[in-house]
């Protein structure tokens, strides 16, 4: 049976045991603590967000299907690690998974900042695709280098731009004005370098105080974080640029994933595969379903970008690739913007 129809019936056996046992207590007193075997799945979003929705989901079907001998520990919002520490933290074993922004992962791997090019990807399809291939194998292997596990790669959504005192229509109009970006992350520093703006790299949680007391202007966020983190609060306006994508690689800590006992590793692993294909409709789902409730807001204007402002946009921006071929070689950056076209999108002119 192909393992995709397998997955499908586990998700859906699953689903209907766990809706008819919702009520039901576990039976907890029969695992003794000390046998129980724990992980601890550290992440920085709200725990409504898809990481959050799905690192919980993860949580709640091992729990079942271990009958209580496997407990995934979620740790949401940053309150164990911050995005600064939880790499870290996973390698040196004080946490067991992760699920890092992949822009984050330039820290350790700088070929990861592919995915963080202006323009590139026009679908997720695409850039699933691109992660398929084995460009995308060779970035999840250089990961394991570092004592860490690749073992799923999480969606959330394209990024939008945020900003406090005008809204962002065309590319000057970004001149001057301070953007929180991601941390460890070059090409995202560039991006609002060439805008003529001031990048101020900041942790996750620190956006909402930043965007609060005004220490930045605006933010580049997809709208699921913008609503789950109310970072629209000091924010009105939105720009729908859908310019470059937030992801994640779900990590764990390779010795630990090693250690494991073959059945356990096969059901997180199977439970995982699940999880993700579940992730990804809802990763979907929450940034539409986000954009109609911050459209409900009062106080919110929202800009659709047009295709004559992304080609100016883009147009701008176009040097940050070849500054990212300057930093990791034209090899890699070559073959993403291929397979970008490939998939019909991109902007034309460009390739
Ligand atoms: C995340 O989605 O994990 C955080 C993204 C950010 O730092 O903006």
């Amino acid at each position: 049976m192909p393992v995709r129809v397998l997955i499908l019936i586990l998700a859906v056996a699953t689903t209907l045991i766990i809706g008819g046992c919702r009520d039901r207590a576990y039976d907890g007193e029969q695992v003794a603590p000390g046998d129980k075997l724990v992980i601890r799945f550290s992440h920085v979003t709200a725990e409504n967000s898809p990481k959050g929705l799905a690192a919980q989901r993860f949580a709640d079907l091992i729990r079942y299907r271990s009958q209580n001998q496997v407990e995934v520990q979620v740790f949401a919002d940053s309150v164990l690690y911050q995005d600064g520490e939880e790499i870290e933290a996973l390698r040196v074993g004080k946490v067991e998974m992760i699920a890092p922004a992949t822009s984050k992962l330039a820290g350790l791997v700088p070929e990861w900042q592919v995915i963080d090019l202006p323009y590139l990807f026009s679908s997720v399809d695409q850039l699933h695709r691109f992660l398929d291939s084995p460009h995308g194998a060779d970035l999840y292997s250089r990961l394991e280098e570092y004592g860490v596990k690749p073992l799923a790669f999480w969606d959330n959504g394209f990024k939008q731009l945020t900003s406090r005192s005008r809204p962002l229509i065309q590319p000057s109009d970004g001149a001057g004005l301070r953007f929180r970006v991601m941390i460890n992350n070059q090409v995202l520093v560039s991006q609002f370098s060439l805008l003529g703006a001031e990048p101020v790299p900041l942790l996750f949680s620190e956006v909402s105080g930043a965007l609060e007391e005004a220490k930045v202007d605006g933010q580049e966020n997809t709208l699921s974080n913008i609503y789950s983190k109310r970072l629209y609060t000091h924010q009105p306006y939105i720009t729908i640029s859908d310019h470059g994508y937030l992801g994640y690689v779900v990590l764990a800590n390779a010795e630990f994933w090693e250690s494991l006992p073959g059945e356990v590793r096969e059901l997180l692993e199977i439970t995982l595969a699940e999880v993700t294909l579940w992730e990804h409709r809802e990763a979907s789902r929450m940034n539409a379903e986000d954009l109609v409730s911050l459209a409900g807001e009062s106080g919110i204007q929202i800009h659709y970008q047009t295709a004559e402002e992304r080609a100016q946009w883009f147009e701008k921006l176009a040097p940050s690739y070849s500054l990212l071929k300057h930093q990791i070689g034209a090899e890699l950056v070559d073959a993403v913007v291929a397979a970008a076209a490939e998939g019909g999108g991109g902007l034309p002119g460009f390739r």
